[in-house]
Parts: structure tokens; C-alpha cells; sequence
């Protein structure tokens, strides 16, 4: 298969080192890819938030099949070009992308689904922010309700800092005032060809900078899977209760969401709600996720792309644990340095455990630099958590990248 992947990120390069370990041999393409997604792909220069120059390229090319990694191409009708075009791409329309793009349009699907989530109100003035949170106890959950690469969130006892933060995000669109939820956090994938699912494997996500839950939120700063405390049937009731009716109520409206539905779940002691959905594959628990499939990805993906998800048997998911912990610049996430030397790959390349999944990464001549705050995964397996967090650390440093940094506490306790 002719597969062209878009996006430059470590979930991009896990996906191509899953497209790799397929028993077919596929001939794999990224834009823009990164140093490391340059080893394992042919680098496409393109914009792959351009609708037409993405479609132009696929038809020219012969592409059998665009994965479309992060949000911005889907938000941008990237998905809604090729599918006009008659490309089989793995990524929603710009439309059923909402769930991700507008976080109003999430909450409205929900309620129409009657998918269990937090309450919210949705405000467009000064006035409509102090009245919802003067109705919400605390502590103040803000989020801004389009795009806001992991910063439009903000969770704080500190009513002058909602007030600042809701107060920002006003200056370009509506903002969410949510209910506070307490419980651990879930992040469950589920493909979808338009009307059916089909589930990945849960796993857990670390979104504060720093150990101990501590610091500012980031993209994501490790993950693991699998989550060996989650309540039996827990994957068949997600199933059921979120994924199949917010499916579902996206059909009815017209506006069927091919693709990969990331169900963001908490279970309080009301019971599991959703904090959010996206509109593609997390990072970095894609990471983790791929780690443990042990069946091919391709024809998943081609599947769903092609709206018919019998076509293929459920994926299966190796009893190994994955364990990933990513390396970030100095200064991730507010202000990271960039430019800085890497070094220390090399010496993990053959390694049977360990996979470096790279994300902010570039060459100048010879030479592999950091490019952005999240540098690279370091992804390691083993029989269980301890074994699998011993070689992600172990490997780790190996790796030196002046005034970078790494939480210690990833799967820290968990037993399988
Ligand atoms: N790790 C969180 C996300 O992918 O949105």
C-alpha cells in the first residue's frame, strides 16, 4: 500500500514504526515529518493543513491512503478534499472534526447523545463568564472552546486566574466553564468507519510538566498501558455508553466521523464521564497503544477510511506492558529552548525494547537538534511495569540534550 502520513510528531512517528512492522511492506510517505520520521519515510515538502496541495499530491502520486496525525489538517477540511477526490483517508471532515475543534459542539453532541459529562456553560461575555462561575463550586475549570495546542485549559482554585485566563480566550471565541471532576483519567481510542467502532486499548496520559502531578499542563508527558485497575467490562461499557451513540448522534446529523474517536474519560464516584474527545490519535499514549498491537495497522485504518470496519478482525494487543516518558526542552511548555545539540540515539537503535519515537527533532548538517518543547518519546516495553520502566529510564540516560528534562513518576506503582 501507498500510505502518505501528515503531521510531525511522535504519534506520526510511532504510527510509521507501526506501518513498518506491518507483515506487508508498504511504501510510506510523511509531510512534514521530522529527523527521526526521515528515517523510516520519504519526506513530502508540503503544507498538510493545505487542503488542495495535500489532494493534488495524493491523486498524483497514487497514495492508497492518507492518515491525517494532529488536528489541524482535520479542522482545516483537509479530510472533506481527499474524500471528494476519492481518496480513502483515515482522519473526520472538517464537520464531525468539531468534537475536537469546538469544545460547545462536544458538550451539544453529548447531551443530544446522552453521553455522561460535566456540566458546562458555554460563555461569549464578560458578564455570561462571572455568572457561570459564580454557579460552578470550584475549583474553576476554564477551557477556550476552539484549538489552543494544550494551553486553552486552565483548572484553578484562583478566581482572578480563571477570570484572566476566560478573559484572553474571549478575545477570539467562546470559552467553557466546566464543573471540576476528581478520579483518575482514562484515554480509550476507538476507530470508527462512520457508524461503527471498534476499540483500541486503554491507557493513561501524564499532563503536568512535572512529577507528582505538578506544574503546567503540556501536551502530554508520558503514558502507559495497559491500566491493569480499570474495572472489568470497562472497555465494552465505553463502548456502549460513549463511543457507539456519539457515533451515532454525528451520523444523524450528517456528518459521519471517520476516523479515530480519543475518548478522554475520568471515573469519579458518579460514575465514568468524558472530560473530552479529539479527533485523532493522542500523544503520547499512541505510543503506548502501538506498542502492545501485535496484528497490522494498515488494513484497520484502510477499513475504517473505507467506511466498513468488518472487512477486518478486532486488533490484538500484545500481554507485554508499554511505557513511555517524553523528553522535553528547557522551558517546555511556556517558552522551550530550541536549537540545542542531541545526542546519544545511536546507541539505542538496536535495541529490542526501546523505540525513540521523535517529535521536535531536526538535523543541521550531521548534527540531530531539539526543534520544539516535546522532543522525543522514549517508548520501552517489558513483562511488566517495572521491567518496562527500568528500560525506558535506563535508555533515557543515554540521551543528553542540554537543560532538558523528563518526569520520573510514569507507570511509578502501577502493577500488573
Ligand atoms: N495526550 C493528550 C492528547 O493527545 O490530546
Amino acid at each position: 500500500m501507498k500510505i502518505l502520513v501528515l503531521g510531525s510528531g511522535a504519534r506520526e512517528h510511532t504510527i510509521i514504526q507501526a506501518l513498518r512492522r506491518d507483515p506487508e511492506k508498504h511504501d510510506i510517505l510523511a509531510a512534514p515529518g521530522n529527523a527521526g520520521i526521515a528515517a523510516d519515510a520519504d519526506i513530502v515538502a508540503l503544507n498538510p493543513t493545505n487542503p488542495l496541495v495535500v489532494t493534488d499530491f495524493a491523486t498524483s502520486s497514487d497514495i492508497d491512503l492518507v492518515i491525517i496525525g494532529p488536528e489541524a489538517p482535520l479542522v482545516a477540511g483537509v479530510a472533506n478534499q481527499l474524500r471528494s477526490a476519492g481518496i480513502a483517508v483515515f482522519g473526520p471532515e472538517r464537520e464531525a472534526a468539531a468534537l475536537e475543534g469546538s469544545k460547545a459542539f462536544a458538550k451539544d453532541v453529548m447531551a443530544s447523545a446522552g453521553v455522561p459529562t460535566g456540566q458546562a456553560w458555554s460563555v461569549e461575555t464578560s458578564e455570561e463568564l462571572i455568572q457561570a462561575l459564580d454557579q460552578s463550586e470550584g475549583p474553576y475549570v476554564v477551557k477556550a472552546d476552539g484549538l489552543a495546542s494544550g494551553k486553552g485549559v486552565l483548572v484553578t482554585d484562583d478566581r482572578q486566574a480563571a477570570i484572566e485566563h476566560a478573559e484572553f480566550y474571549l478575545q477570539h471565541g467562546p470559552v467553557l466553564v466546566e464543573g471540576f471532576l476528581s478520579g483518575p483519567e482514562v484515554s480509550l481510542f476507538f476507530l470508527s468507519d462512520g457508524t461503527r467502532v471498534m476499540p483500541l486499548t486503554p491507557a493513561q496520559d501524564y499532563k503536568r510538566a512535572y512529577d507528582n502531578n505538578e506544574g503546567p499542563n503540556t501536551g502530554g508527558m508520558g503514558a502507559y498501558s495497559p491500566l491493569p485497575w480499570l474495572p472489568k467490562n470497562f472497555v465494552a461499557d465505553i463502548q456502549r455508553d460513549v463511543a457507539e451513540p456519539t457515533i451515532t448522534e454525528l451520523a444523524s446529523r450528517g456528518m459521519p466521523f471517520v476516523g479515530l474517536l480519543y475518548c478522554g474519560l475520568i471515573l469519579t464516584s458518579e460514575g465514568v464521564k468524558v472530560i473530552e474527545f479529539n479527533a485523532r490519535f493522542g500523544d503520547p499514549e499512541t505510543q503506548v497503544v502501538l506498542a502492545r498491537l501485535s496484528s497490522p495497522l494498515a488494513p484497520l485504518l484502510l477499513a475504517a477510511a473505507q467506511g466498513d470496519l468488518t472487512q477486518v478482525a478486532p486488533p490484538k494487543f500484545s500481554r507485554n506492558v508499554a511505557v513511555t516518558v517524553v523528553l522535553a526542552s528547557e522551558g517546555y511548555p511556556d517558552n522551550p529552548h530550541t536549537g540545542r545539540d542531541i545526542h546519544g540515539l545511536d546507541a539505542l537503535a538496536s535495541h529490542k525494547y526501546v523505540r525513540v519515537a521523535h517529535a521536535g527533532t531536526g538535523f543541521d548538517g550531521a548534527q540531530l537538534l531539539a526543534t520544539g518543547g516535546r522532543v522525543l518519546s522514549v517508548v520501552a516495553t517489558g513483562k511488566d511495569f517495572d521491567q518496562a520502566r527500568e528500560r525506558a529510564y535506563a535508555a533515557l540516560e543515554k540521551i543528553t540534550l542540554e537543560g532538558s528534562f523528563y518526569r520520573r513518576d510514569i507507570a511509578q506503582g502501577v502493577s500488573a
